[in-house]
């Protein structure tokens, strides 16, 4: 399998076995205590972790990777009636059928981490962290952002073609204006919540 990837090493312990602070005896430096695994087992585990390492970094960009490119597309929408609504319509249909199937599978893809990594939850407050912002950035999503643009979707396709002199009613505009910032709520979230994963802040890899 080549150079397997380890569970991190400060994880690598089995729960209450280690202690949660080790100390070099020659330098005194912090180091992390490692646990050694049945050298069979922990090919095992590498791989699976490996395994969902990649389902949950792909799934991630599947899921969050539109909300990134909505600022650009949303620029369309001012085009004209027909190409706002063309623009709601893709937007919601790319979030119903993508980003919140996505989302839902994410946590439990995440948890087989925290399991196979040995993450000692409770003590990870990058991990604490990130899932408390992700379940506000998942009910937020669902509960007022999606049901926003669908109700959008809907006013537009009410619209009449031409369009009325005077442009669209201002309550559409004012719809717009919150889907944006909804948008930037969420996507400021999301990044967070990468940032937490890839940085993973308190966790001690290696020598520390
Ligand atoms: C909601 C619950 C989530 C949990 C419990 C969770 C858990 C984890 C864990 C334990 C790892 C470390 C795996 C390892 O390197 O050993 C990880 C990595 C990662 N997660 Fe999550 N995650 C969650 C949500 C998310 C979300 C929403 C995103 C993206 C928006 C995300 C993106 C990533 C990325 C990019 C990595 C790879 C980091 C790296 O290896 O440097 N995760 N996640």
């Amino acid at each position: 399998m080549g150079a397997a990837r380890r569970p991190p090493s400060s994880s690598r312990a089995t729960g209450s076995d280690l202690p949660n602070e080790v100390r070099d005896g020659q330098s005194g430096r912090r180091v992390a205590p490692v646990a050694v695994l049945e050298p069979g087992r922990e090919v095992a585990v590498s791989f699976w972790l490996t395994f969902f390492l990649v389902l949950h970094v792909l799934v991630a960009i599947a899921a969050f990777g539109p909300s990134y490119a909505y600022p650009v597309i949303g620029r369309f929408a001012q085009e004209g009636p027909q190409s706002a609504r063309l623009v709601a319509r893709m937007t919601h249909a790319v979030q119903v059928r993508v980003q919140i199937p996505g989302a839902i599978v994410m946590p439990f893809l995440g948890l087989a981490l925290v399991y196979l990594g040995h993450y000692r939850l409770w003590q990870s407050q990058w991990l604490v962290i990130s899932i408390a912002l992700y379940t506000i950035a998942f009910f937020y999503a669902v509960g007022v952002q999606t049901p926003l643009i669908a109700r959008m979707s809907r006013a537009l396709a009410r619209l009449p073609d031409p369009p009325p002199a005077g442009g669209p009613p201002p309550e559409i505009g004012a719809m717009a204006r919150r889907v944006r910032v909804n948008g930037i709520f969420l996507t400021t979230l999301i990044t967070a919540i990468v940032i937490l994963m890839v940085w993973k802040p308190g966790n001690c890899q290696g020598v520390c």
